[in-house]
């Protein structure tokens, strides 16, 4: 058979962290040991091309770091044995963001490998196939499927059938902006897949992160339902903080954050404090995060620009999921 397809997925950033890994189950379905909850981000986005092609005789990959190829090697591997072909596939890909600097390009790659991956192979997949197949490829790219608001489930079953993200609300629900401060445009030391499991297994505060998990995810499904900005703002830097201080606790110690990452974080507080609805998040890199009603967009992203150590801001609205560009498909 011969197939191609191209999608397109945007990235993501989580209200609620996803931060370690199940234990006790099959370490290659990726099953997260919590939920998580996140926005999709409209400007930073990915395409990818798949074009399976029985002339290949392994898979090329380009557009992305060498050392990441075997990954997407491995994720084709589950495609193929879903749709029961053998044949080996070319797939482009292209980031219009910095990526492996804590900017999830993961999540939109993944996502949109998934979507190209299961059409050029003719499957016929559910979002909720989708989004579970994605998981497989990276975690946070479970939630990337969906637009505007989603929520990865933990589910509870070893094999991840119950263990794929939702759509909370869709984009328009609250246009809620993020301005994003790259504070470093170099590629981070330690992966999130790393550092997780690092965390997990050295930091005396990780069974701490694990306990309120599940109320932080109550509170922020209930903030967004009711475009609660200050409720949201809360649980969201306190999730984010209390992810950090595992992996700042972590032996050795994990800190992702540089000099301007806290001079951002001050200087978010300070709009705050003068009643601008912003709040941070920060993932496992130094860039910031900062979440804003979209009226406050270009105050947040003018004031993070005039930081001292920060390269430039990304402004960004929320976006839709993964979507399906053109696809063709030869017995
Ligand atoms: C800090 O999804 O990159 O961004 O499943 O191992 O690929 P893998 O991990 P990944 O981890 C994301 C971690 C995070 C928090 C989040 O996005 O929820």
């Amino acid at each position: 058979m011969s197939g191609r397809a191209t999608a397109l997925a945007h990235s993501n950033v989580a209200l609620v962290k996803y931060w370690g890994k199940r234990e006790g189950v099959d370490p290659s379905l990726n099953l997260p040991e919590t939920g998580s909850i996140s926005i999709t981000l409209g400007e930073l986005q990915t395409r990818t091309t798949v074009v399976f092609d029985g002339g290949l005789d392994g898979d090329k990959v380009s557009g992305i770091r060498d050392k990441d190829h075997e990954r997407v090697s491995q994720f084709l591997g589950l495609v193929r044995e879903r749709a029961g072909i053998e044949t080996f596939a070319e797939v482009r890909t292209e980031n219009d963001f910095p990526t492996g600097a804590g900017l999830a390009s993961s999540a939109s790659g993944f996502a949109a490998l998934a979507m190209a991956a299961s059409h050029a192979a003719d499957l016929e997949l559910s979002k909720t196939e989708l989004s579970q197949l994605a998981r497989r490829g990276s975690g946070s790219a479970a939630r990337s499927i969906f637009g505007g608001f989603a929520e990865q489930k933990r589910g509870q079953a070893p094999d991840g059938s119950d263990c794929h993200a939702v759509q909370l609300q869709p984009w328009d629900h609250w246009p809620l902006s993020v301005a994003v401060a790259i504070v470093d445009e170099g590629e981070k030391p330690v992966s999130s897949t790393a550092g997780m499991l690092w965390t997990a297994e050295t930091s005396p505060f990780y069974a701490a992160w694990l306990a309120d998990h599940t109320q932080d995810l109550e509170t922020v499904r209930s903030a967004i339902n009711e475009r609660d900005f200050d409720k949201l703002a809360h649980v969201t830097e306190h999730n984010c903080l209390k992810m950090h201080a595992t992996m700042l606790t972590a032996i050795p110690t994990l800190l992702y954050w540089n000099a301007t990452t806290l001079a951002v974080m001050r200087r978010i507080w300070q709009l705050r404090e003068l009643g601008t609805k912003v709040c941070f998040s920060i993932d496992a890199g130094p860039q910031v995060k900062a979440i804003c009603d979209a009226s406050s967009l270009d105050i947040v992203a003018a004031t993070l620009e005039s930081v001292p150590g920060v390269k430039r801001v990304i402004r960004s609205g929320l976006g839709t999921g993964a979507s399906l560009i053109d696809t063709e498909v030869k017995a």
